[in-house]
């Protein structure tokens, strides 16, 4: 059987990375055959490619480059990673994938959502997500969390007018690709959000593949 893919998107500050090491620790007691990847990267390729994109020395970057770049360590990662591993039975969980693209390239960048996705459907061979859980936290809140972040890659350390943006990016997402999005309330506390989160694998799990 077809292993799951399920992908784990939101806008920086969205405590993400927390939930997934939770999730890590709870699927490896439970005995689940699974693989945890993230992008940019994920394989040795794309893990370089994401070098690239995230130098704070590469101040020239054109936007398009930036989504060609991340649709190239995207193609390669479907290839080598996640399509193998599904198809041996392997859930896959990645830390970002198409929908951040669209957010960030397609609105944060202004180079237009659908432009973003055909170069992104290029290379994905037909892989959409069983599950996306979208973290929500609103856009004060992530901003805070953020302000006073000195460090950070390329992204991380744009203004707060390009989270701003990437954050009304995903409200439109939502509602423009709701398909197997489930919003996760990333406002509660992180034993909440956790629980949130594991109720939604826990019934992707018990559906069967077509
Ligand atoms: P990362 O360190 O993985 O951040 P996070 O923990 O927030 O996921 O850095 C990835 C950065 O790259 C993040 O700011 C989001 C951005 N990004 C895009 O702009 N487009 C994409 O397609 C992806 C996958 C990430």
């Amino acid at each position: 059987m077809r292993g799951k893919f399920i992908t784990l998107e939101g806008p920086d500050g969205s405590g993400k990375s927390t939930i997934i090491k939770l999730l890590d620790e709870f699927l490896k007691d439970k005995g689940i055959d699974y693989i945890i990847t993230r992008e940019p990267g994920g394989t040795e390729i794309g893990e370089e490619i994401r070098h690239i994109i995230l130098d704070n020395d590469n101040t020239n970057m054109g936007p398009e480059t930036e989504a060609l770049l991340l649709a190239a360590a995207r193609a390669q990662h479907v290839h080598e990673k996640i399509l193998p591993a599904i198809e041996s039975g392997k859930h896959v969980f990645c830390d970002r994938f198409t929908l951040s693209s669209l957010a960030y390239q397609g609105v944060g960048r202004g180079l237009g959502i659908e432009n973003v996705k055909s170069i992104n459907d290029f290379g994905l061979r037909g892989v959409y997500p069983d599950l996306i859980l979208f973290f929500h936290v609103d856009a004060e809140l992530t901003l805070e969390r953020k302000t006073g972040n000195l460090e950070g890659d390329r992204l991380e350390l744009e203004g707060n007018l390009f989270h701003k943006k990437v954050y009304e990016g995903y409200m439109k997402l939502l509602k423009l690709y709701p398909k197997n999005i489930e919003i996760i309330d990333a406002s509660k506390s992180i034993e909440e959000v956790l629980e949130q989160s594991i109720e939604k694998v826990e019934q992707i799990f018990l559906e069967r593949n077509d």
